[in-house]
């Protein structure tokens, strides 16, 4: 039985796409949520100072999508890999659905809908499950509660744990994601040139060097995936 220091070490690097098959929209597809609304109404601090109601209604109506949606096989797959594995999820989503699939070590670089934080001082975080955030909702110091989200333009969270994971992985797997968005994107490229990298996506306008790239469905692949890792077989 290994422990987790001796066992290998598996960065899983997610977006938007691993959790569309759970029927929740991504942000560039053709039918996503930035072709049917402004970021700069919806996810911006501007956005919030000039309407904090329209913002809360976005991100209130985005968390009940969240609790109806389910993990899906990719997520699920996911956890297998823990018995081998000391596997570390970074993840750009602020759905808990890699949670809710049982993995059991997530990093969230944008946040979480699932969680309210103060306006005042952004470390006061409240656990809102799927609950809306409603004006008048105040935190401890009295200010409105705002989603605990890392809109345009602010710190990304969680970033140098992140890099450090990454730079010790021995295998890599970016599953669903643009890597439009920085500094979130420029993760994937600290990972060791003799790290086994691989991404699965469906669109994708530039592949970072050293990774293989699968264009197909994260539920199609990432099971496959995982089973090769977990018999100890390279991924392709
Ligand atoms: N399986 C695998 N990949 C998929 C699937 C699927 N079923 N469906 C879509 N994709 C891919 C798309 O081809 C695209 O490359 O997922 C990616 C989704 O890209 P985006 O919509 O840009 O989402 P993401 O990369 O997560 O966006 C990053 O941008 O707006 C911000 O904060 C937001 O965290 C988000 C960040």
């Amino acid at each position: 039985m290994s422990t987790e220091s001796t066992k290998e070490k598996i960065v899983i690097f997610t977006g938007a796409g691993i959790s569309a098959e759970s029927g929740l929209a991504t942000f560039r597809d053709s039918n996503g949520l930035w072709n049917n609304y402004s970021l700069e109404e919806v996810a911006t601090p501007s956005a919030w100072n000039r309407n904090p109601k329209l913002v809360l209604d976005f991100y209130n109506h985005r968390r009940k999508e969240v609790e109806r949606a389910s993990p899906n096989s990719a997520h699920e797959s996911l956890v297998e890999l823990e018995e081998r594995y000391d596997v570390t999820v970074v993840t750009q989503n602020v759905d808990d659905l890699h949670e809710r699939a049982g993995s059991s070590k997530v990093i969230h670089l944008h946040g979480e809908i699932t969680k309210a934080r103060s306006c005042i001082d952004g470390s006061i975080l409240y656990d809102i499950g799927y609950e809306d955030i409603k004006m008048g909702d105040l935190c401890e110091l009295r200010s409105q509660k705002r989603p605990h989200i890392v809109w345009f333009g602010e710190e990304i969270l969680n970033y140098e744990i992140s890099v450090q994971a990454i730079k010790e992985a021995d295998k890599v797997m970016v599953i669903g994601t643009s890597l439009a968005v920085f500094p979130a994107a420029s993760i994937v490229k600290k990972a060791r040139y003799h790290a086994e990298k691989v991404l699965v996506t469906m669109e994708l306008d530039k592949k970072p060097f050293g990774y293989r790239l699968i264009r197909a469905r994260a539920t199609a692949v990432v099971p496959c995936i995982v089973g090769k890792w977990i018999q100890g077989l390279v991924a392709i």
